[in-house]
Order: structure tokens, then sequence, then C-alpha cells
């Protein structure tokens, strides 16, 4: 305003006056109006609700960029979802420089155990001071690290923990769908803090004079914390949230804790009572291979190969069909199909592969999912997924239909079938899945710190949106607790 007046006031000093009894008077107008506005309430024109936003709220200034508030709430329970998701991939972090999250506005209350070391980040050989339980997570780079290589699949019980620790720190800005809370009254949901994955992938082998391994160990004395404690009982344990994401995690646990909800990779070693869609959440791999940007992302003419395939070799229950499909495969010009597993120095070599391929195979092997999914969703490779078992995370929101292609085991291995298939699927057609690979990607990305609706924030939007049945299996668990205390 200041910088118009004067600009103005160079060519004659008259119109500015004019000009500025103009600006007052009509300032003057408008204040009045949007007064007798909202005094007249019902009666006018415009909805209240809208001239209490512009006038009178604070908070719905935070929409502007760089202004201190909230970020827009997640989108949970809006149908338009499926499109607004997409803001995953762009950098969103500038619109949202709040400092603190509102517990109010949060989707999802998180109360976290103060599970000893040992559980947790004592299994990354992480010692903090006398009494410590939390590494201090305000610097980004004295944060213990979670082992690299193939331990990373299964780390999504690293990033969770992480993101609620990184709720209680002014200086690190995520989204704000889950909140931490210190008091679990207040609650939604129980997080239990135990590295499962982790202890299974290092510590399930009896070393030494162990009796029993480590991994051992700590589940039956979590078990026993458990039942102790006042929060499980008063929900039977349906409100915890366990992380088991390695198929053989928990295996001494997860029985005995069956009742609470699991972040699992897929329920292939799971009964349908202890595991099941219903109560529990389907989490991604970790991606070994490095995420192709979007605008590096070769297109249907830039990728010379049809099909993609490399993986271990199963002669057992579904991974059967892995060779099948090679002796189907392995003469085909534009088809790479190897055996052997991806080892660290074959990542970028893989990496290669899968970028310059138009499908990437997903086929069962010991067990009905793997991270070779989220490697061709993060090279853009268009999946094919060839496992009749497999649970694929955040189905309720996404529509995988739309970025992969579905074939049943019983059909890939006919003669010819598969490849008549991708053949047929044109350039068009392809094109249309490519697109909607680049906009969901972000779904997929574990990071510290968390962004909006990355694979950290979509978790805790699932864990949301079962709110509502895990609370009506605990009050049906109530029913008759009330007349026994009364
Ligand atoms: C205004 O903001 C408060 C929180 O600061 C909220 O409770 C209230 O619902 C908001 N009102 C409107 C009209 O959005
Ligand atoms: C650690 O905790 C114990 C038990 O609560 C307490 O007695 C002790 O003073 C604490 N030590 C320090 C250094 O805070
Ligand atoms: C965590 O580290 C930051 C930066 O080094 C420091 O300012 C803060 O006081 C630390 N917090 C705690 C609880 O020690
Ligand atoms: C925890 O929250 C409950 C319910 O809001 C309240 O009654 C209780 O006093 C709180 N406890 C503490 C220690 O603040």
């Amino acid at each position: 305003m200041r910088f118009k007046m004067s600009s103005v006031s160079e060519k004659s000093i008259v119109p500015s006056r004019l000009l500025s009894c103009l600006i007052v008077f009509s300032l003057f107008l408008l204040i009045s109006s949007l007064l007798s506005l909202s005094e007249f309430g019902d009666n006018s024109l415009i909805p209240k609700s809208v001239v209490q936003l512009i006038v009178m709220n604070s908070t719905s200034v935070s929409l502007e960029p760089n202004a201190k508030g909230n970020i827009p709430k997640s989108p949970v329970k809006s149908p338009v979802f499926k499109r607004k998701e997409d803001v995953a991939n762009k950098e969103v972090a500038s619109q949202h420089r709040q400092k603190t999250c509102d517990k109010h506005n949060a989707v999802l209350r998180v109360y976290m155990y103060d599970l000893p070391p040992e559980f947790h980040f004592g299994l990354l050989g992480w010692k903090g001071g006398v009494n410590q339980t939390w590494p201090n997570v305000s610097e980004r780079n004295r944060i213990p690290s979670y082992p690299g290589g193939l331990n990373l699949q299964h780390s999504a019980e690293y990033w969770l923990t992480l993101d609620l620790l990184a709720s209680d720190v002014r200086n690190v800005v995520r989204p704000c769908s889950a909140i931490r809370v210190h008091n679990s009254s207040e609650a939604d949901v129980i997080f239990v803090p135990f590295f499962s994955s982790l202890s299974y992938n290092r510590h399930s082998r009896i070393q030494g004079r162990e009796k029993v391994s480590v991994d051992r160990l700590l589940q039956e004395r979590l078990v026993e914390f458990l039942n102790g404690r006042k929060e499980w009982k008063r929900s039977g344990g349906r409100d915890h949230l366990i992380v088991a994401h390695h198929p053989n995690s928990m295996l001494v646990a997860r029985e005995k804790l069956g009742s609470a909800m699991f972040v699992l990779a897929d329920f292939g070693r799971y009964s349908t009572e202890i595991a099941n869609v219903e109560k529990d959440v389907i989490a991604p791999y970790k991606h070994m291979v490095r995420t192709v940007a979007v605008a590096d992302s070769a297109s249907f003419d830039e990728r010379p190969m049809l099909v993609y395939f490399q993986g271990a070799i199963y002669r057992k229950d579904g991974g059967m069909i892995r060779q099948d499909l090679y002796y189907l495969l392995k003469d085909e010009k534009d088809v790479h199909f190897a055996f052997g597993s991806v080892q660290a120095n074959g990542i970028s070599q893989a990496a290669r592969g899968m970028s310059s391929s138009k499908f990437c195979l997903n086929i069962a092997g010991d067990t009905p999912s793997s991270n070779r999914l989220f490697d061709a969703i993060a090279t853009q490779c268009v999946p094919v997924i060839i496992s009749d078992e497999i649970e694929l995370p955040f189905e309720d929101v996404l529509d995988y239909s739309e970025f992969c292609v579905f074939v049943r085991a019983s059909d890939a291995v006919k003669k010819g079938y598969l490849l008549n298939l991708l053949r047929g699927i044109k350039k068009e057609k392809w094109m249309k899945k490519w697109e909607r690979l680049k906009a969901i990607g972000g779904h997929f990305e574990y990071q510290y710190p968390s962004k909006p609706n990355d694979a950290v924030d979509m978790i805790w939007q699932t864990v949301s949106r079962k709110k509502t049945s895990t609370r009506l299996n605990v009050h049906r668990k109530n029913r008759y607790l009330g007349l026994q205390l009364s």
C-alpha cells in the first residue's frame, strides 16, 4: 500500500491526497459492511460461517504459505482423497512451518510406552545418558541410524518411532496427522516401540552361552510388560499398535498379543484370527533401489526392455511359479529374468534394469509380498503382480489397478499368456499407469522427518481410519465389565 502511494505522489500531490481519502473511506465501508454482515448472521446472504472464517478465525490464515498455523487436515474421510493425495510428491514442507501440532486437530493421538532402550534404539547400539530412554531427535545427523542393506526393508518400526519422538520437538517440521500424547487416557492408540524386525534379524540366533536368543527373551519380557499395564487391561490390547513387519518377527509373542493391531508386510505367516485385514495395517517395505525422480523417469519409448525380474528362486509353496515362469520367459529377447537375490552391490544394477523396463514382475516367493513391488514403484516400472495372496498397503484409499497389472498365478503359467497380455498394453494405456505411478510414489517413501502423505503419514492415517472399529471392539468387550465393577 505504502509503495503504491509514494509512487503516485511522485506525479502530483493532489491526486494522492484524493486517493488516500478514497482508501480510508473504502476501508471504512469494508469494515462496517463486514461487521454488519456478522451481526445479521442468518439473515444475510453470505453464510455466517464464511464471514467468521474471513474475519474472526485466525486459523483460516494457515492456508497461506508461511503462515503460522496448521497444515490443511489430512484428507482422511474425504472422497476426493484419491487425487488429493498426489501432493505427496510435491515439496509441501514450505507450506507448513508450524512449530507444534494442535492435538485437537490431529487425526490420531498416540501414546507411546517408555520401554527401556534395549527394546528399540539400544538394538542399534545407542546408549543414552543415565535414565535416558529416547535419543534426542532434534538434530538429524545425531539420530542413531538403522543398519543398512536388507535390514532396511523392514525398518517401518524405526521411522514410526522417530516420528512420534519428533512430535515433541519444536524445530522438526512434520505432518500433524499423528501426535504424541503423554496421558494414555487421551490416546486413540497405544504404540509399542519394539524394533521387532531388527530384533529378529540381529538376535534370533542363540549366541555364546545363551539358553534362549535375545529376540525370544525380549518378546517374553514384552508380553509380561504389556499384561501388567492398565492400558492393555483396559482394552484387552485392542487399541495397541505393534510393528512386526518382518514375516518372522514376533514369532514367540504374536499369539499372546494377537488382539492388538499389527503393522505387517502381509498375512502369509499368520492365522486369520491373529492377523486380518479388518484389524491390521499393511505397511510398505522400504524399497532398496534409489527413487528415480519424477523429472528423470524414462517414458515408454525410452524403456527398451519389456519385462524385468530378478529374484531368489523358490521351489515350494506359492514360490513354484517363479520356476515355471522362468522356463516360459527365459528365451525372450526383451525380457530380463534372472535368479539370485539382489545383494547390496546388485542394487544399482537392478535399479538400472527396472528403470529401463516397461513392466516389472512381482511374483510370489516364500511370502506373498516382497520389496520388489516397491522397487518397481520407485523406478516407475509398471508392476505386474502375480501373487494371489498379496496384501497391499493403503488399498482402502489407493486403487492399484490404476498403476499395476494383476495376473492370476493360474493364468500366468499358461504358455504365451503373460507376454501376449503385456505386449497388448499399448503406449497410451501404459503412459496412464506411468503417470499414476509418478503421482503416488511419495506414499511409499520412509523418511525423517516425515512429509505429508509419505509412508509414515499414510500408516498413521490408516490407523486412524480403523479407530471406529477398534473402539467398537473395545466397547463390545466391555459390555459385562461394568456390571462387575459396580
Ligand atoms: C475457529 O477456530 C477455533 C480454534 O481456534 C475452532 O474451534 C473453531 O471451530 C473455528 N471456527 C470456525 C468457524 O472455523
Ligand atoms: C535415575 O532414576 C532413578 C530411579 O527413578 C533415580 O533414583 C535416579 O536419581 C535417577 N538418576 C539420574 C541421574 O537422574
Ligand atoms: C536436544 O538437542 C538440542 C540441540 O542440540 C538441544 O537444544 C536440546 O536441549 C536437546 N534436548 C534435550 C531434551 O536434551
Ligand atoms: C489424563 O487424562 C484423563 C482424562 O482426560 C484425566 O482424567 C487425568 O487426570 C489425566 N491424567 C493426568 C496425569 O494428567
